[in-house]
């Protein structure tokens, strides 16, 4: 029986995963049935296609930032949650293939030539200064996985629930899956580094102010970090304001934003859209 205890991985009681199999969700071949796109709104369609031609990407950044913590160094602890949080955005990736391959009628092939593409632009000197130490590294990933979050809960809303529900379910393990990571995050920076929690609210000051520069810029660096600001007109301008408060509160040093501020979150629309332009 002691063996038993000898193998269970360590990690944290806190740590948690939204476990969910990808194709009992949706397979490769999926199929939208012509009725959804018949009876879609206008631009619906459309406007899917090309947030999924940019999201699609943006989970495969996942394995670049992997790849580049693991050779800065981790701590044993954060190490064994990115493994799995990986693995989540790796699934992720594939998902949103699935989604833009039914969707779009775009080849696997091409979506492969498209990664490598983009892969050639990477660049994490934008924000490697951001990246000083793994308390930091830790909040800014708590800051990406809570904007992700409250962006698929919109991209469910507006998009994935329309196209029947293999995709609706994909979007709904995606919000899920966000807030989890969001979640396993903040636990970690509360066992590893609670002694740093004053410097909290200024280091997301830094990275709200670092997303909005580069959002200025237009320019894709492909580093999984900060890449929310390049959909600001599809959110309030409070965007930023209201998740970094749920991040403090999370970790316990400020109160949560009320009910209507968070649903304004995926609820807000821009004058004189009925959809909002992505
Ligand atoms: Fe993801
Ligand atoms: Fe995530």
């Amino acid at each position: 029986m002691a063996q038993t205890f000898l193998s269970t991985p360590a990690r944290p009681q806190t740590q948690r995963q939204n476990n969910w199999c990808l194709d009992q969700v949706i397979g490769p071949n999926h199929r939208i049935a012509p009725v959804y796109f018949q009876n879609a709104l206008p631009l619906l369609t459309e406007n899917f296609t090309r947030l999924l031609a940019r999201d699609v990407f943006s989970e495969a950044d996942a394995q670049f930032l992997y790849d580049w913590l693991l050779e800065r160094g981790v701590s044993p602890t954060f190490r064994a949650m990115l493994e799995r949080w990986l693995a989540d955005e790796l699934k992720h990736y594939q998902a949103l293939r699935r989604c833009y391959h039914a969707l779009a009628g775009v080849s696997y092939e091409e979506m492969d030539r498209e990664a490598v593409r983009r892969a050639k632009q990477r660049d994490i000197e934008p924000i490697e200064d951001l990246l000083v130490d793994e308390f930091s590294i830790l909040l800014l990933l708590a800051y990406d996985e809570i904007g992700s979050t409250y962006s698929y809960r919109r991209d469910l809303h507006e998009f994935y629930r329309h196209f029947g529900r293999a995709i609706a379910k994909v979007g709904q393990h995606l919000v899920r899956d966000e807030g989890q990571h969001f979640s396993n995050a903040a636990e970690l920076i509360l066992s590893l580094y609670p002694d740093r929690l004053k410097d909290v609210s200024a280091t997301l000051t830094k990275f709200d102010i670092r997303e909005k520069q580069l959002a200025c810029t237009g320019s894709y660096h492909g580093t999984f970090f900060l890449d929310h600001a390049q959909e600001q007109a599809r959110f309030p301008k409070d965007f930023n304001a209201i998740t970094m408060q749920v991040i403090e509160a999370r970790l316990g040093i400020a109160s949560l934003p009320s009910q209507d501020k968070l649903k304004r979150l995926w609820q807000w629309k821009p004058e004189g859209y009925a959809f909002v332009p992505v």
